[in-house]
């Protein structure tokens, strides 16, 4: 039997209204060509309330595409969301998707953009598009039940938990710390204190004034918790800052039962992950691949 694709020469693309929400839900509830990369938000919440590059792909009046990226950020932006519908030209759709995102990307003046490959369907359309592999992401886990005792710090360094006006400054350490793609936009930051089930600053007193200069994010799940996010301004990194908010992150969920703790990090962070093996964290062979195409 043959199969009579549509005239694809009738794929048309338009920026994402509100009016759709429905028939991108579905999209991206009902088929097996889907990527979704959001941490800490819902897909709605996070179309309506971000200023995210969305675009839609129709078909004779049917959503048959949709790829969402996160608003740029020091030139960089990721893919967080992408769907095609079963059955449709899969190739087509994102190509089309991809080129009106692309061109809107290079007028932004992006660089780079990013995606984590968390299901491999999109590898083989990907690439043709000049995507390619940039590195792997590790997942470490911990299961032990003892905490270990926390380190000495300066003493100009103290660590207590996070305030929501802590955000702003949590921020500026988070930019000092990575690197792009890396970095965390504030209103992500935002969102991960505020469902935290652990969430810690060390703040540095110079002369009586306070500073920020490192946080600790962790969240709770079904099997146990997750270390979301970690970062050390780098003025002050080398003095045990991030060992003192990582034993105190376990020391808190070992005080209430939960003895396994994941994270993930950047197979070439040598430092994190050193850090991460001197706490019993051990890979679990859970990784995924990041791809990216530059565009400059
Ligand atoms: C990773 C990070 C949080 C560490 O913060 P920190 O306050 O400097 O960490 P600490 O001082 O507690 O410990 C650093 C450890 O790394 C070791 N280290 C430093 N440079 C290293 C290197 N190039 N290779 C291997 N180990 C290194 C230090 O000796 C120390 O280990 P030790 O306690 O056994 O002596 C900080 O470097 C950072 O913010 N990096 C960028 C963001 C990041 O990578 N976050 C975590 C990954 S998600």
């Amino acid at each position: 039997m043959t199969t009579t694709l549509p005239p694809y020469s009738m794929l048309t693309v338009t920026q994402y209204s509100k009016r759709s929400r429905h028939s991108v839900r579905e999209l991206l509830s009902r088929n097996f060509y889907t990527h979704v990369h959001l941490d800490w938000h819902e897909s709605d919440q996070w179309m309506e309330s971000e200023k995210a590059i969305i675009r839609l792909a129709w078909l004779n009046g049917n959503l048959v595409g949709m790829m969402a990226l996160s608003e740029p950020l020091n030139n960089t932006c990721w893919i967080r969301l992408a769907a095609v519908l079963d059955h449709t030209d899969t190739n087509q759709v994102m190509r089309a998707l991809w080129q009106d995102v692309e061109s809107d990307l290079r007028q932004r003046g992006v660089q780079k953009v990013a995606i984590l490959m968390i299901r491999d369907w999109a590898i083989p359309l990907l690439e043709p598009m000049g995507f390619r592999f940039e590195e792997e992401i590790v997942t470490l886990r911990r299961a032990e039940r003892i905490a270990p005792d926390a380190p000495q710090l300066p003493d100009s360094i103290s660590i207590r938990p996070t305030r929501g006006d802590d955000v702003q400054a949590m921020a500026v350490v988070d930019h000092n710390a990575f690197e792009p793609p890396w970095q965390m936009a504030i209103g992500d930051i935002h969102q991960a204190e505020r469902i935290a089930a652990n969430a810690t600053v060390a703040f540095q007193n110079i002369d009586g004034v306070n500073r920020v200069v490192g946080y600790q994010i962790s969240t709770l799940y079904f099997d146990g918790a997750h270390l979301a996010r970690l970062a050390v301004d780098p003025l002050v990194q080398n003095q045990g800052v991030a060992s003192a908010l990582v034993s105190e992150m376990l020391r808190y969920f070992n005080r209430r039962g939960v003895y396994v703790v994941t994270v993930n990090t950047q197979a070439t962070n040598t430092v994190s992950q050193h850090l991460y093996r001197k706490f019993a964290f051990y890979p679990n062979g859970y990784d995924l691949p990041v791809w990216v195409k530059d565009l400059a």
